[in-house]
């Protein structure tokens, strides 16, 4: 696993270089019909619409694109993306990135073992630590593409979990994300998805 997260650090950490930059003004004017679920700044209130608040242009868009094209199975969002252009998905995202994200809470008798999990990952079983790509504090890292997690809602990040390891959400590049959900049981889940819900960037 280690050699995997190295060799997807390298050519993904590489790529990540170069993409339309979005503007974030005109992003705004684009976001009206958004605002119900995620918020008008992009802090939603419900558990399980995601924050966009402060998560990296580039996942941002990239996520988008895949619900777009239906790599990225999201029934509630079902035709909303389809008027879009590259350029338009571009501002959203710039705008979106421009805000901050909220912060919540993590449930006290989970901290230890979501945080043991997150920053050491589990040798044993042979799970990668979280921070390696989603960082310390849960920023990610914007450039090469790896989505902030911190502060998430976790319900939303819960499910994304269980999707990866379900194969019910297939759109991670080289499987990186089906692969470390697959080692996790649903206890590790509840405790990782509570510890980053109260996790600062
Ligand atoms: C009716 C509610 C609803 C509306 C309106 C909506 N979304 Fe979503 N969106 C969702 C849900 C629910 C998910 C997550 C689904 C899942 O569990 O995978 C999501 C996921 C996303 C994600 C992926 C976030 C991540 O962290 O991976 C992005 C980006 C996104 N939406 C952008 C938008 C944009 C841009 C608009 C407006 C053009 C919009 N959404 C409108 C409900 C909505
Ligand atoms: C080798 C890098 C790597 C490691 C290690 C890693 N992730 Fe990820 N993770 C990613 C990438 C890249 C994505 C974005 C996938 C995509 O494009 O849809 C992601 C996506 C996610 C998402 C979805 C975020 C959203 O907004 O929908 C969650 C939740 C997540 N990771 C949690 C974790 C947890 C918890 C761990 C540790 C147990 C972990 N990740 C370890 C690279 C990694």
């Amino acid at each position: 696993m280690k050699k995997i997260v190295a060799c997807f650090l390298m050519t993904f950490g590489l790529v990540g270089m170069a993409h339309a930059a979005g503007d974030a003004a005109a992003g705004q004017a684009k976001t009206a019909v958004c605002a119900a679920c995620h918020g008008a700044d992009g802090n939603s209130m419900v558990p399980n619409f995601p924050k966009l608040a402060g998560q990296g242009e580039r996942y941002l868009v990239k996520q988008m694109q895949d619900i777009k094209s239906g790599l990225r199975a999201v029934p509630e969002m079902t035709g909303m993306l389809n008027a879009l252009t590259d350029q338009d998905m571009a501002d959203i995202g710039a705008y979106f990135a421009s805000q901050t994200g909220s912060i919540g809470a993590a449930k006290p008798e989970l901290v230890a073992a979501g945080e043991m999990l997150y920053r050491a990952g589990n040798a044993a079983k042979g799970i990668a630590a979280c921070t390696a790509c989603h960082s310390p504090a849960g920023a990610g890292n914007a450039q090469a593409g790896f989505p902030a997690l911190g502060g998430q809602h976790a319900a939303y990040t819960a499910k994304q979990l269980l999707n990866f390891r379900t194969e019910t959400r297939t759109n991670d590049d080289a499987k990186i994300m089906q692969q470390v959900a697959a080692l996790l049981s649903d206890k590790e889940i509840e405790a990782v998805s509570s510890y980053i819900q109260g996790l600062s960037n």
